[in-house]
């Protein structure tokens, strides 16, 4: 995990509890970050309300491995990697948090080839 141990763990608590409602099989907290935003994966771009649906749509969805959720915009960001697997795409930004689907559907050859760099 690694959210900023001086950030609000309560939310965090809250943050892990509620996604392991989605997903039962998840007995750790997935990764998740604060103020983070994954750059140059995004494979689609959706106005979703709520982040739960946003979690849940990338985690049907082949080759999406991550989200970038914009709560103020209601903005679903669905990443075809990781910060694990692309560190280097990490970015600070205060209006998104990041999360990674812990076990994510393999991606369809030839599909969103224009997320996947
Ligand atoms: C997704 O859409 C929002 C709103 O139009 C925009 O601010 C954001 O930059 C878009 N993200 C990408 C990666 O294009």
């Amino acid at each position: 995990m690694k959210v900023n141990a001086t950030f609000n763990l309560s939310f965090i608590g809250i943050f892990c509890a509620f996604v392991s409602q989605i997903d039962m099989t998840v007995a750790d907290c997935p990764t998740s970050e604060l103020w983070t935003q994954l750059v140059s994966h995004v494979m689609e771009n959706l106005t979703i309300g709520d982040i739960d649906r946003c979690y849940r749509t990338c985690a049907a969805k082949p080759g999406c491995q991550s989200i970038n959720y914009y709560k103020e915009k209601s903005i679903c960001e669905l990443n075809s990697r990781t910060i694990e697997n692309t560190p280097n795409a990490r970015v600070a930004n205060e209006d998104s948090v990041y999360f990674m689907i812990p076990d994510p559907l393999p991606p369809i050859p030839g599909k969103y080839t224009n997320g996947i760099k």
